[in-house]
């Protein structure tokens, strides 16, 4: 393989990817212009990658209209999900491997799980799923770690048109109560333990505090993947092991509407609890695959490895639907990437061969660190396309990644895109569209995003510009709603800037249209490529008895991206001490998770507030950056004095 070509900043595939690959330029060019202009024929083509047990007659039926949001693709086909990821592929890929599961410890030896036993894993858990009384519409809540069953149960679930909740399983159990109930699930379904990084997290123990607080009727269904010891309470928790193993190995797939729900996924917003993002069947299915087989330039017989956790999307979309629905072979790794050592990611990439790299710029910052032996040390010549999710990628890092690890030859694909988007909405298709370090470039198929003056709404129609992302029409892979709330998910989403989809993101359109995210402009914090709401940690810290408020934002951390910044006003007559301070971050990484630990906590004896109490973050935001320098007017603040105490004191002078 050549060299990718570079100039000033500039990155082209080489001629033989190119020659290669699904879309070149012209392709590209005419397929986003058929998919804006008639995106009713497109799509109905799109969709015919899929297997409908009815086929649709109506394409899109969608509405960005606040007050009358609705969102409908292919409303009157029916398919099943898993019969598309699964079943369809027997008759010509039985016995291609379609899970490759890599262990935590590289000592235990990996799975190739064909999609013959994929079947029948799937089969086996939808049948102990049916056995628990479980049914079509029945929500399904899974914390699970990395292991072969998340899948089969995301696909069992899928096969009964039960829908699934995966929660993260660094996820504390107080936040697993909440998304168990906020969806009303029948079932969760656990692990006694996760292996990461060496280290086990009590999942079973998690889940029976969390069931502490949830209806007695939900059941518990406990994968025995250590085989440790845990609590066990007859007629509550199931031995899923031993109940698939004794289950009939075929289960019949049911019928779905393409607009029936395939999954929740509860993520973080500027305000209040976490928002149950809903997906449902056939437009996601035909989104999460397409862009699984054009933005990786995903050919036949290729390896696939998305490093993301189940817990997340980018798990749900490019670790199991749109590989599983291409009929390819994915990876999915247990461990992380610095375990037993910093070549952990590489070796996984040597021994299986892996053809498309997809990781997060943190987890590549945090390589950086650590050396290029670890890199050099394994064969990467399999790779030929690299990607980044989740936050911007810094120049430094891309092109530590494109040296190091692409060796000069791999596109590297930045894609940008939400859980509440379902798959890519901005990312250089690799063939097509040349590629800048920190730029997500182009639009994907289907997608028109605008730039927004944020002062008065305003679309920008110069071609360089910069504002606020919306999306101007709907693609299939969106979400529909949130669970059980369509005017928090119109309030959201469509209120700010009427007639678009508001993404939340800032970004830059540079003199050649290309896209460059700026990050959020919300409340919403991006640690380590995971979302987190200012607002839930905040009512994490004011939920302990010694704090009276708290205020958080994010500032600038060189591994994380963004770190975790509070201020921290304690009750009268409570000392401020570093043992508070630690027992501070302990309350909130058992309240909320070891993601939402804050990084930095600052003593505030009072907060910068308007005469009308309302907290002005901006000034706390600049301080959190060691900005202080452009505060701007404090003048309105009801006592301007506390800014001078929160400068004096404040913790991050980097
Ligand atoms: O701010 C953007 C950032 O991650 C947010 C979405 O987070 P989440 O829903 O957790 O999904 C992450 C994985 C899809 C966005 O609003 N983001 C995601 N990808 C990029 C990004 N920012 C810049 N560049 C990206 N490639």
């Amino acid at each position: 393989m050549t060299d990718q070509s570079s100039a000033s900043g500039v990155y082209t595939a080489s001629a033989d990817f190119i020659a290669k690959a699904h879309v070149d330029a012209a392709g590209y060019a005419r397929m986003y212009e058929a998919s804006v202009t008639d995106p009713d024929a497109f799509w109905a083509e799109q969709a015919q990658r899929l297997d409908w047990i009815t086929s649709f007659s109506k394409v899109k039926n969608t509405n960005f209209d606040y007050g009358n949001v609705s969102i409908k693709w292919f409303e009157d086909g029916t398919l099943n999900v898993s019969a598309n990821c699964i079943d369809r592929h027997m008759l010509t890929r039985a016995d291609q491997t379609a899970i490759i599961w890599e262990p935590d410890s590289p000592s235990t030896p990996a799975q190739h799980i064909t999609y013959r036993q994929l079947l029948e894993n799937t089969s086996r858990m939808a049948n102990v799923l049916k056995a628990h009384g479980v049914t079509k519409g029945d929500r399904v809540v899974l914390y699970l770690p990395m292991i072969p069953e998340a899948a089969y149960a995301m696909l069992a679930c899928a096969r009964i048109g039960a829908i699934h909740s995966v929660v993260f399983a660094g996820f504390s159990p107080d936040a697993l109560a909440n998304r168990i109930n906020d969806s009303e699930a029948k079932v969760v379904i656990t692990a006694d333990f996760a292996p990461r990084g060496g280290k086990k997290t009590a999942l079973k123990s998690n889940t029976d505090k969390a069931l502490f607080d949830c209806s007695d009727k939900v059941k518990c269904l406990v994968v025995k993947h250590t085989g440790d010891q845990t609590t066990w309470i007859d007629g509550r928790d199931v031995d899923v092991k031993a109940e698939m193993a004794a289950a009939k190995p075929y289960c019949p797939y049911v019928e779905v509407g393409a607009e029936d729900p395939l999954f929740i996924l509860y993520t973080s917003g500027s305000t209040g609890r976490p928002k149950g993002v809903v997906h449902t069947s056939g437009g996601y299915l035909v989104y999460a695959s397409l862009t699984h087989q054009y933005t990786f330039d995903y050919h036949d017989g290729d390896v696939f490895w998305c490093t993301a956790d189940v817990g997340w999307v980018t798990g749900h979309s490019y670790i199991i639907y749109g590989p599983l629905a291409n009929g390819a072979t994915t990876v999915m790794f247990e461990g992380v990437p610095t375990y037993p050592d910093a070549g952990r990611f590489w070796e996984v990439c040597a021994k299986h061969k892996v053809n498309q790299f997809y990781t997060a710029p943190t987890a590549i910052r945090s390589l950086m660190g650590l050396g290029t032996e670890w890199v050099e040390k394994h064969d990467l010549s399999s790779l030929k396309l690299l990607g980044s999710v989740g936050e911007p990628i810094n120049p430094e890092a891309w092109n530590w990644y494109n040296t190091h690890v692409g060796k000069g030859k791999c596109p590297i694909v930045d894609t940008f895109w939400q859980t509440e988007t379902g798959g890519h909405l901005i990312t250089p298709l690799p063939g097509a569209i040349a590629q800048k370090p920190g730029a997500a470039t182009k639009p994907f198929f289907g997608i028109k995003p605008v730039v927004l003056d944020p002062a008065n709404a305003e679309v920008q129609t110069n071609t360089a510009a910069e504002g606020v992302l919306c999306i101007a029409d709907a693609w299939p892979g969106m979400m529909r709603t949130l669970w059980g709330d369509h005017e928090r998910f119109q309030e959201a989403y469509f209120a700010q800037y009427r007639g678009y989809y508001f993404t939340g993101d800032g970004c830059r359109r540079d003199a050649d249209g290309d896209y460059w995210i700026t990050g959020r402009v919300d409340d919403v914090i991006n640690v380590s490529g995971h979302r987190m709401g200012t607002a839930e940690v905040e009512s994490a810290l004011v939920a302990h008895e010694a704090v009276a408020e708290a205020a958080v934002v994010g500032y600038p951390h060189d591994i994380k991206g963004q770190g975790i910044y509070a201020y921290v006003t304690l009750m009268n007559g409570i000392d401020p001490t570093d043992s508070l301070r630690k027992e501070l971050e302990a309350w909130v990484r058992t309240e909320i998770g070891p993601i939402a630990k804050p990084d930095l906590i600052q003593w505030a004896p009072g907060l910068p507030k308007t005469r009308s109490g309302k907290i002005m973050r901006r000034i706390l935001r600049k301080i959190a950056e060691n900005d202080f320098g452009a505060l701007g007017d404090t003048s309105t603040l009801a006592d301007p004095s506390v800014v001078d105490d929160l400068i004096e004191n404040r913790m991050n002078r980097g």
